[in-house]
């Protein structure tokens, strides 16, 4: 079994007003709750026992939301990060509940969709030693974490932010560690900005030999949801994609019910109390069509 996390804390800083009373996570992409996105993908990776990780404002308000998962046929735990300490950090604070299993720590602000999307989770949560990370070609690397490879493709260098251009393969937000992260992380400096940095614990995976880098490619859709114009693309996006196919992107009942994780009297009850007339509609009717 493998453990997912989804930090979901930060001040949304960059996101002023629109998250002076609330969280960034929750602020809709198109027609969902941000934090759906990042929730639908560990459901993907068949990922059932799940810890929300965010500040002490927000915390409730994803619990009222999600409340323990048991709807989905989840198990939905909740943790409070009080400051902003790095990505690592998540760790550190989840180490009782993840008490020994492998885990998946997603960002709450990072939205994946694509064809291969499944495979590659599915691969990925099966490797039960080390770390996997993923290497997506990007505009703007400076922004994220950076890897770097050799001419055979094998990674080299992981640098979080480099000023100067070292490689156009960013690292998204989403990793899959073994049970030694937590004590591994607790082994890590906070950089100059003050916080522990996940390109640290992902280099101390490769400086071991212990760290699998898979490349999301061409036809896979990766984008983070901090900035109001990324806001916009992203639900664009969605909206784009899901009107052309009568679909819906992230709905977790729909994946929940594919994954087998609720039977289709479930779905049918889901559907009933989710407003049945709109987004209940859709649950309704993909039960129909089948
Ligand atoms: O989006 C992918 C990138 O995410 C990676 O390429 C970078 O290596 C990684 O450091 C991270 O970069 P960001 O600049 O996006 O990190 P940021 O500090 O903005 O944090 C990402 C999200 O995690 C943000 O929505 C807030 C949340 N967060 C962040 C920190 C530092 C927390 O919940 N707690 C924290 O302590």
């Amino acid at each position: 079994m493998r453990k997912g996390i989804i930090l979901a804390g930060g001040k949304g800083s960059r996101l002023y007003p629109a998250t002076e009373v609330t969280s960034k996570q929750l602020l809709p992409i198109f027609d969902k709750p941000m934090i759906y996105y990042p929730l639908s993908v560990l459901m993907l990776a068949g990922i059932r026992e799940i810890l929300i990780i965010s500040t002490p404002e927000d915390t409730p308000r994803f619990e009222m939301l999600l409340k323990d998962g048991s709807e989905l046929g989840l198990h939905i735990s909740y943790m409070v990060q009080p400051k902003p300490e790095g990505l690592p950090h998540a760790f550190i604070l989840a180490e009782n509940f993840l008490a020994g299993y492998p885990c998946c720590l997603i960002l709450g602000d990072n939205l994946f969709y694509g064809n291969d999307l499944t495979t590659l989770l599915r691969s990925a949560s099966k490797q039960k030693e080390g770390a996997i990370i993923f290497a997506c070609k990007v505009a703007n690397p400076e922004k994220y974490g950076v890897i770097t490879f050799d001419k055979a493709n094998k990674p080299q260098k992981i640098i979080e932010k480099p000023t100067s251009p070292i490689s156009r393969f960013a690292v998204p937000g989403l990793y899959f560690y073994d049970e030694r992260v937590s004590a591994i992380a607790k082994t890590l400096v906070p950089s100059a900005r003050g916080e522990l940095e996940i390109s640290d614990l992902n280099q101390k995976y490769l400086n071991m030999n212990e760290l699998d880098v898979m490349f999301m490619k061409r036809g896979m859709a990766w984008m983070d949801m901090g900035t109001f114009e990324s806001l916009l693309i992203a639900s664009n996006f969605i909206e784009t994609v899901q009107s052309r196919h009568g679909i819906k992107i992230a709905c977790p009942e729909e994946i929940a019910y594919r994954m087998g994780f609720i039977s289709s009297s479930e779905l049918k009850e889901l559907a009933l109390q989710r407003h049945p007339e709109d987004y209940g509609k859709y649950l309704l009717d993909l039960l129909e069509e089948e």
